[in-house]
């Protein structure tokens, strides 16, 4: 186990997934975390995407002291890559992603970017007795997705031991989840503030965990409402694809969605 006094331990913690530039619902994520009395809250990257004003959510981080870790996006868009490594495979979803990638590229200002590019690949803390490793894929690429559906336990307890945490903590797909396994053992997929769980409803997610002595963390989902309408009307003034103010309104995911497993496409409308 990796021992250094410079690593943090914090009773309890909220974690953000992927904002995409809803800074609406980061906002409100926030003051729900605060008001949880939460003893940090750590983002796992994504900063841009989807949404409207990119350079909106960047205060909002600054200003409440949240350590970000690099997500594919900030990556591409801190180094001015062609795209924004999603890992997509359809054509369909590549089209979408092209398009929301051009916007926010343009639209990140310099000064945002180069902050973009100090953020770590991943963020070590201890939670109580537990070590905790976050990062935004996997802890070996910040693209790779992990399914509920498609990823075994024997291949999470793969990637705890090799890089030395119980539990691990991951946005990229967007969809909150966890598993615990083991003495200690657990992963947790967070979830994502930029748009809604695919689940017919226009709330968003993100995690607190708790300690809970050597046991599994205690991991609560918590739903975020925001102004939702406020987000579709800025989008439209952006000029930004329907599809996207669809999925923000209903809480369906219309785009980017060629890429999900058949049980998780199954729970959605399309
Ligand atoms: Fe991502």
């Amino acid at each position: 186990m990796i021992a250094d006094s410079t690593i943090p331990t914090f009773g309890r913690v909220a974690v953000f997934g992927g904002i995409y530039s809803n800074h609406l619902a980061l906002a409100a994520a926030i003051e729900d975390a605060r008001a949880r009395a939460v003893d940090a809250m750590l983002c796992l990257g994504d900063l841009g995407a989807f949404g409207p004003n990119p350079n909106k959510v960047f205060p909002l981080l600054r200003d409440s002291g949240i350590r970000v870790v690099m997500g594919n996006y900030d990556d591409s868009i801190a180094r001015g890559l062609d795209d924004c490594q999603c890992g997509y495979t359809d054509p369909r979803d590549n089209h979408y992603a092209r398009l929301s990638y051009r916007y926010t590229f343009a639209k990140t200002s310099p000064e945002n970017r180069e902050w973009m590019a100090s953020f770590p690949s991943d963020i070590r803390f201890r939670l109580g007795g537990l070590s905790v490793l976050a990062f935004h894929g996997s802890p070996r690429r910040a693209n790779e997705f992990l399914w509920e559906s498609t990823t075994p336990t024997h291949f999470l307890d793969k990637l705890a031991d090799d890089h030395e945490a119980d539990v691990l903590l991951g946005t990229h797909t967007g969809l909150h989840w966890s598993r615990s396994w083991g003495p200690g053992r657990a992963y947790v997929n967070v979830g994502a503030l930029g748009r809604p769980a695919n689940d017919g409803r226009p709330e968003v997610w993100y995690a607190v965990l708790s300690a809970r002595g050597r046991d599994v963390p205690d991991v609560e989902f918590v739903p975020v409402s925001y102004d939702h309408e406020a987000l579709a009307e800025e989008m439209r003034c952006e000029e930004l694809p329907e599809e996207f103010i669809e999925t923000i309104l209903t809480g369906w995911w219309t785009t980017c969605l060629e890429i999900l497993p058949g049980k998780e496409r199954a729970a959605g409308r399309f």
